[in-house]
């Protein structure tokens, strides 16, 4: 059996029609699917904990209830499974309504309810997908073994970062490094990679060992869509000069845990990761948007123009060792980008 606590917003305004509807349709199908629970509406947040055998509860959770268009913002809590007994084995739904009678359950308690379900909002924001995955499958993250595995690692930053942070406001400084997060973490999980850590300006991720692929299609679209971004900014914006560099290195990385209570990471790391991080740094140096190493290379299976930018000892490295672009991006005139971001926002 499994059970499923969760949050999510009605996506109107509540209407108690609307509280009689879902009342209806639960008390019709929730006997027949085995599923039982209780839905505490409140304001228009609802808190609902669903159990039943696996197959039911998956198919009302990830199925009917997350495409369901009423709800907004839905957020898996916690799952468990495993379990033989029901916590609410009378309750084919019990609905507690707090919107309709103060007398139900105590003022203090309904405000007690609503600061914890906004702060879960909040706390999602910042949390890794990864880690949202996790408790979704029942899987206590804390609790998750340290793991080796292959992976492309991605690293991207924006180029001039520096020269920018001396000149712009706070707010344009933002914006900037917004622009490129929203860009990344769009092309990144739409290529089926994973973001783990926001460095700034930078931004980690990684995709598993079957996606070096999807790696590179990943920065060639980013490196796109700054171009639009670029294209599309006016005025004075900031945005005008967007460029950002990437790294791609395929290798072993550790993936766990790190840090204790006060702040603790589910993340990569590694000499693979290190090196991304140095091939894009190095992507100033030789001019070029995406540096990646010979592992990405060797690893990709589709017919991509990868270009030869010579043998290369960087540093922590003990040797020389190929790196690669890909032909079609082209070189990039770094110096003149920071000449003109100098002359453009040094008032
Ligand atoms: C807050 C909320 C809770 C819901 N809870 C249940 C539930 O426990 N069981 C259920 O079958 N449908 C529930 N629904 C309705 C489903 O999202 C979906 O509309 C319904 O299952 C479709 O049933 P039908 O295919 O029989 O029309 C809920 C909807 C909302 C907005």
């Amino acid at each position: 059996m499994k059970r499923i606590y969760y949050v999510s917003r009605f996506s109107d305004t509540l209407r108690p029609e609307d509280l009689e509807k879902i009342f209806d349709i639960s008390a019709r199908n929730n006997p027949q699917n085995q599923i039982t629970g209780f839905l505490v509406c409140l304001g228009n947040t609802f808190f609902q904990v669903l159990e039943g055998p696996d197959k039911m509860v998956d198919r009302l959770f990830f199925k009917v209830i997350v495409n369901d268009t009423r709800h907004k913002e839905v957020l898996c809590l916690k799952s468990e499974s495993g379990m033989t007994t029901r916590l609410f084995p009378d309750w084919h739904m019990k609905v507690f309504d707090l919107n309709a009678g103060g007398e139900t359950l105590p003022f203090a308690f309904s405000q007690m309810l609503t600061a914890l379900l906004e702060s879960q909002y909040v706390i999602a924001q910042y949390t890794q997908p990864s880690v949202f995955h996790m408790l979704e499958k029942g899987v206590n993250p804390t609790l998750v073994s340290p793991c080796k595995k292959i992976a492309t690692v991605f690293f991207s930053d924006i180029i001039g970062f520096s020269l920018f942070s001396q000149w712009l406001t706070p707010g344009e400084l933002i914006e900037v490094v917004n622009s490129h997060i929203e860009m990344c973490t769009q092309v990144i999980s739409q290529h089926g990679g994973e973001v783990t850590k926001l460095t700034g300006d930078g931004l980690l991720a990684y995709f598993s060992q079957k996606q070096s692929d999807a790696a590179i299609a990943a920065s060639l679209d980013l490196l796109q869509e700054m171009k639009l971004r670029r294209e599309k900014a006016s005025g004075k914006s900031p945005l005008r000069y967007l460029y950002g560099g990437v790294g791609l290195a395929h290798g072993t990385v550790y993936e766990g845990n790190i840090g204790f209570a006060l702040k603790r990471d589910f993340t990569i790391l590694g000499n693979t990761v290190n090196l991304a991080s140095r091939l894009e740094s190095y992507t100033r140096q030789l001019e070029v948007r995406l540096i990646m190493n010979q592992e990405s290379v060797t690893s990709a299976k589709r017919q991509w123009k990868f270009i030869s930018l010579g043998k290369h000892r960087l540093k922590g490295q003990s040797s020389a060792s190929e790196i690669f672009s890909i032909q079609e991006l082209g070189r990039l005139n770094v110096r003149e980008i920071y000449r003109v971001i100098e002359e453009e926002f040094s008032r």
